[in-house]
């Protein structure tokens, strides 16, 4: 099949178009930034395309003769943007990719959502009917999609929505090498409890449901909580980090309400000078937000079956930042 992966060149999207070439699909990878990644993705046989998804003419030469999308582009990391650039990516961004395969006649449609859409699980483990309570735009703006989307599936386009939990593993470049460096440095500061619930989801992981969603009349017009077996709480994460590098590690606590303004502090200084705050609200989530779910309705329907257990993710995942040098 000809397949469109919007954000081709993330985290994710690297993941996924690997595993559609492996399967021998063609693959257009749309992506906002000419760079290393680009290059390899080329090298691995995919076509890359740079634009924004916000862009309807780049948008409309993508989906030419493309049979399913899989639509992951989305404004995440971004710090030094206003909120209206969430808005503009994750919710007129997705229209438009919508509306460019309506007219050209995709069959089907992923979009990739966030667990974060549920914000704080007040009753862990969490399904697709725990509340909608997303803590900050981002997530405001991934579930604002959502309906969005579902809206286009009425009108003939076949969408499935996959809301994945915390994604790990090899290539993630971003949150879990965070916790793996200090982690590796020997002491991991833990502000409260540290019996806060976290769900990791192992890469590999969300490709198998991104392939098993795009098989025909699975999950059609659903939403589904996709993450690995087990959920931990998060000093429980950080002893295993631990033990996959082979490190010992202290963890001081401290009190967390402290970083709770400093985040909203920094956050508010940093702005007007275009810098990257240190620590921000997003950031101390972490610390005290439950995220931990129940992904049965994404067994039963759409046959998700996680094999790989944390202790082996993070193990792989360690390996691979030594093989690349980030540890
Ligand atoms: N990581 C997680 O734990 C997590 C959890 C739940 C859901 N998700 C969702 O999973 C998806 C992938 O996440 P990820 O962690 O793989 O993130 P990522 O590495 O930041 O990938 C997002 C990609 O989207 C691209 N992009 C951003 N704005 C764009 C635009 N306007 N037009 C075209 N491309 C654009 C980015 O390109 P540049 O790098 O060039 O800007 C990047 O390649 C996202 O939809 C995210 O919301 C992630």
């Amino acid at each position: 099949m000809k397949i469109l992966v919007t954000g081709g060149t993330g985290f994710t999207g690297k993941a996924l178009v690997k595993r559609l070439l492996e399967q021998g699909h063609q693959v257009v990878a749309l992506d906002y930034q000419e760079g290393l990644k680009t290059e390899e993705l080329r090298a691995w046989g995919a076509e890359v395309v740079i634009g924004s998804v916000t862009d309807k003419d780049v948008v409309r030469r993508c989906v030419q003769g493309v049979e399913v999308v899989h639509h992951l582009a989305a404004a995440f990391r971004e710090l030094d943007v206003p909120n209206s650039y969430y808005r503009e990516v994750n919710v007129e961004g997705t229209r438009n990719v919508l509306e460019a395969a309506g007219a050209a006649g995709v069959r089907r449609f992923i979009y990739c959502s966030t667990c974060g859409v549920h914000g704080n699980v007040d009753n862990p483990p969490g399904d697709e009917n725990a509340p909608i309570n997303a803590a900050d735009y981002y997530q405001q703006t991934k579930y604002d999609a959502e309906p969005v989307v579902l809206e286009h599936h009425r009108k003939g386009l076949t969408s499935v929505i996959l809301r994945p939990a915390a994604i790990y593993g090899p290539g993630d470049p971003e949150r879990f090498y965070m916790i793996f460096k200090r982690v590796a440095g020997g002491t991991f500061p833990m502000f409260g409890s540290g019996k806060t619930l976290y769900h990791p989801l192992y890469i590999d992981h969300l490709v198998d449901a991104f392939l098993l969603a795009q098989e025909e009349g699975k999950g059609d017009g659903e939403a589904y909580l996709i993450a690995d077996e087990e959920y931990v709480e998060i000093e429980d994460l950080v002893r295993r980090t631990a033990k996959a590098l082979g490190v010992q590690v202290r963890i001081p606590h401290y009190p967390l309400w402290p970083l709770i303004i400093a985040g909203h502090v920094c956050e508010k200084v940093c702005k007007p000078f275009h810098i990257k705050p240190p620590i921000f609200p997003r950031r101390v989530d972490w610390y005290r937000q439950n995220r931990a779910f129940d992904i049965s309705k994404a067994r039963r329907d759409l046959g998700y079956a996680p094999t790989i257990s944390l202790d082996e993710g993070l193990k792989r995942t360690a390996a691979w930042y030594r093989a690349e040098g980030y540890l």
